[in-house]
C-alpha cells in the first residue's frame, strides 16, 4: 500500500487484517500481508525487493506521484495488480491510469467492505491471469517436445533412404535398373511414410486438442518388425552387420502402428548405430503370456553400469571415446521409453562394455 497519509493507512491495515481470499475451486484461501509505503520512492523500493503481487496505490503523494510508481510497473513488465485510490473520484484520472496499466480504482472515502471487495477483486483476476498464463507456456512446452520427437523420427526414414541411394550409386546390385526395384519401392514406402508424419503435424498442430485421439487399430507386429528391420539393412550392410531375426509370426496388437515403429526404429538404429564393425544385431519378437516382449541384442560398445539410468533422459548422449563421432540428438530412447510406457509397457536394459547391449521391451496385450 503506497500512501501517505497515516490514519488511512493504519484504517487500512486494519481492514485487511486476516482477510483471506478464496475460490471455490482452489483448496487453501489466499491469506494478505500488508506492507506500507508512506510514499512513491518507498513503493518502488519495496517492488524492487519482489513480493508484491497487489498494490494499493494513492496517487497524490508527496515526491513522486502515483502515476510514475505506475509507469514504473509498466515499464518494467511487473505482474502486479494495481488498485488506484483516489481523492476525487475523477472520470480523466481513471481512464489516464487504465491507459497507464492500473487494473481498478477505489475513491475515497472507502467503507471496509468497499476496500475488502475490491481487494478479492484484484486476488481473484491475478490469480487467473497468472493460470492462464502458465496454461499458454505449458501448451507451449507440449509442442516443443512434440515437435522435436517428430523431427527426430524423421530422421530415420532419411537415413535409409540416403542408405538405398547411396547402395544404388554404388551399383551394388548390379547395372539393370530392375535390380533395384526393391530398393526403389522402400525407399518410397520411406517416402510416405514421411509423407504422412508430416501431415500428421499439421494436424496436430493443435495439439492439445488432439490429444488422446490417436486410434488404436489391430495391428501385426510380426509384418512392422520384418519391415523395420528391413529399413535397417541398408546402413547395416554399410557397416557389415549380420542382423538375426527370431521373429514369431501373427503377433497382433491393438495399438498404433506409428508408435510401434517408433519403438522399432529407436532400438534397432542405436543396435547399428553403436555397434562394431562386422558386429551382428539379433532381434527376438515373442508373445509370453500377456506379454509382447521385443529383445534386440547387439554386439556393440555396451555402456557402463553408472550410465544405465541416464540412457533414457531427454537429450542425454553418453559421451566416451568410441562414441566421440557418431552423431544423434540423445532423443531415441527418451521417445521409445515415453511410447512404451503410454502403452503401460517397460523397457529393461542390459550391458557390458565392450562387449554389447540388450534392450528388452515388454508390452502387455491386455
Ligand atoms: N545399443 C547401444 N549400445 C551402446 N550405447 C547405446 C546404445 N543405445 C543407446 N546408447 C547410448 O545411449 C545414448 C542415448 O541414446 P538415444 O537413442 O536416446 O540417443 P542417440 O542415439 O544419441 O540419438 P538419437 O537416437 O536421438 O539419434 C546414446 O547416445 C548412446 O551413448
Ligand atoms: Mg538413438
Amino acid at each position: 500500500m503506497v500512501e501517505n497519509d497515516a490514519i488511512i493507512r493504519a484504517g487500512i491495515c486494519l481492514v485487511l487484517q486476516n482477510f483471506t481470499v478464496g475460490f471455490s475451486f482452489i483448496k487453501e484461501d489466499f491469506e494478505l500481508e500488508v506492507i506500507e509505503a508512506p510514499h512513491g520512492e518507498a513503493g518502488i523500493r519495496q517492488i524492487k525487493k519482489g513480493g508484491v503481487n497487489l498494490l494499493l496505490l494513492d496517487n497524490k503523494l508527496p515526491g513522486i506521484k502515483g502515476m510514475e510508481v505506475l509507469d514504473y510497473i509498466n515499464k518494467n513488465r511487473l505482474n502486479i495488480s494495481v488498485t488506484m485510490i483516489t481523492s476525487d473520484a475523477c472520470l480523466e484520472l481513471a481512464i489516464e491510469a487504465t491507459n497507464r496499466g492500473a487494473d481498478g480504482f477505489i475513491s475515497k472515502p472507502f467503507t471496509p467492505q468497499e476496500l475488502r471487495s475490491s481487494v478479492e477483486n484484484s486476488v481473484k483476476q491475478l490469480y487467473l491471469k497468472r493460470m492462464t498464463r502458465q496454461m499458454t507456456s505449458q501448451c507451449k512446452s507440449i509442442r516443443y517436445k512434440f515437435l522435436s520427437v517428430l523431427s527426430h523420427e524423421l530422421k530415420s526414414p532419411l537415413n535409409a533412404i540416403e542408405g538405398y541411394l547411396q547402395l544404388m550409386k554404388e551399383g551394388s546390385a548390379g547395372n539393370e535398373i530392375a535390380q533395384y526395384d526393391k530398393m526403389i519401392a522402400r525407399s518410397m514406402e520411406r517416402v510416405s511414410g514421411m509423407r504422412s508424419l508430416i501431415l500428421d503435424l499439421l494436424d496436430l498442430t493443435q495439439l492439445e486438442s488432439t490429444e488422446g485421439k490417436i486410434i488404436h487399430t489391430n495391428i501385426d507386429l510380426s509384418e512392422i518388425c520384418k519391415m523395420t528391420v528391413e529399413s535397417i539393412r541398408p546402413i547395416s550392410i554399410q557397416r557389415n552387420l549380420k542382423i538375426i531375426t527370431n521373429i514369431e509370426d501373427g503377433i497382433m496388437l491393438k495399438a498404433n502402428a506409428r508408435d510401434m515403429e517408433i519403438i522399432l526404429n529407436n532400438v534397432l538404429s542405436n543396435a547399428v548405430k553403436y555397434n562394431k564393425q562386422n558386429g551382428s544385431i539379433t532381434m527376438y519378437l515373442n508373445k509370453v503370456d500377456n506379454n509382447i516382449v521385443i529383445r534386440v541384442m547387439d554386439t556393440g560398445i555396451g555402456i557402463a553400469k553408472e550410465n544405465l539410468n541416464k540412457l533414457f533422459l531427454e537429450f542425454s548422449r553418453i559421451k566416451t571415446f568410441e562414441t566421440r563421432e557418431i552423431s544423434g540428438s540423445g532423443l531415441g530412447l527418451s521417445i521409445l521409453k515415453h511410447t512404451v510406457e503410454s502403452y503401460g509397457g517397460n523397457v529393461d536394459v542390459e550391458s557390458k562394455v565392450k562387449e554389447g547391449s540388450t534392450f528388452i521391451i515388454k508390452i502387455p496385450t491386455i
